[in-house]
């Protein structure tokens, strides 16, 4: 293969209770990018649309993993990429995660797949250390992955894919403010009372177990934070009136996407969705700040060749 289109989504990782351990990757949104094999050797960034983004291969987030890819294999050839943001960066989605993901499973793809998911989500945290300074696995995974995924362990790194009940959606609106991960992890308190850790980790495991066994109640009463939420939702304005919203309206469960802003609800069924779409953009319409409101399937495939 010499050449490749490829969609790599947006995820929404914590997912409540999983903080840096949860993510999950959706259908609506997502990055488009080009691999094209060249005969000079070395990572060329030839376009970049849709967000301002360095077009220096070192600092890019995608180049800087393309360029990791290509030295480990030894690649006779050089690459030249494009990029088409379909999501800004600092929203929450996963931008950065997207980008570095889609990199290296191009790439891959122009090495005729000689890396396995595992070792593409590694070479994708290279990205995201590159883009926020932390070698964070739950967003980039969930992109690989496609699916719910479990980051079970970093060292060694471990992912395990969970299965997704099929009338789960996602509903999630992006205020269009920035909220800088670096920054959003910098609010994070550094000691959890036991209590608190026992609440949250109860609540993994039963979120874990109502993905395994469809059972949407269960879903429900597991999609609470009280680690990363608390400190980090006075960063994002409204947030307390979008989850009661998205709560009253029917939703699951509700909570920060990632670092924020983007705030999610996952729902069961499409009617209960639409509901919880039109409640929260009422929320948003009158605040002055621009917002978009999405609803979304969880994407199952990850990352696909579109031409
Ligand atoms: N788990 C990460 C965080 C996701 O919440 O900081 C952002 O990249």
């Amino acid at each position: 293969m010499d050449y490749l289109k490829i969609f790599a989504p947006a995820t929404v990782a914590n997912v409540s209770c999983g903080f840096d351990s949860l993510g999950f990757a959706v259908d609506a949104i997502g990055d488009e990018m080009t691999f094209t094999k060249t005969t000079e050797k070395g990572v060329k960034i030839t376009e970049i649309t849709g967000a301002e983004l360095t077009y220096d291969v070192d600092q890019n987030a995608a180049g800087a993993v393309v360029k990791k890819i290509l030295n480990d294999a030894n690649a006779d050839f050089g690459v030249a990429l494009t990029i088409h943001k379909g999501f800004s960066p600092g929203s929450g989605l996963g931008s950065s995660a997207a980008s570095a993901a889609g990199a290296a499973f191009g790439t891959n793809q122009l090495l005729d797949a000689r890396y396995s998911e595992l070792e593409l989500t590694k070479f994708a945290m290279f990205g995201e250390k590159v883009a926020c300074g932390t070698e964070i696995a739950d967003n980039v995974a969930a992109a690989i992955y496609g699916g719910f995924i479990l980051v079970r362990s970093y060292e060694p790194l471990e992912i395990i894919k969970l299965p997704v009940p099929s009338e789960l959606r996602v509903v999630a609106i992006h205020p269009q403010i920035q909220v800088k991960t670096k920054e959003a992890r910098a609010v994070l308190p550094t000691v959890i009372p036991l209590k608190d850790a026992v609440t949250q980790w109860s609540n993994l495991g039963g979120l874990v177990s109502g993905l395994y066994t469809d059972n949407y109640d269960l879903i429900s009463n597991s999609l609470v934070d009280i680690v990363a939420e608390p400190a980090r939702k006075c960063l994002i304005p409204y947030f307390d009136a979008v989850k009661n919203s998205a709560l009253q309206s029917g939703a699951l469960g509700a909570g920060i996407s990632g670092s924020g802003p983007t705030i999610f609800a996952l729902c069961k069924g499409d009617e209960v969705a639409t509901a919880v779409h039109d409640s929260i953009e009422e929320v948003y319409k009158n605040t002055g700040i621009n917002f978009e409101v999405f609803i979304s399937k969880v994407n199952q495939e990850g990352i696909k060749i579109i031409k």
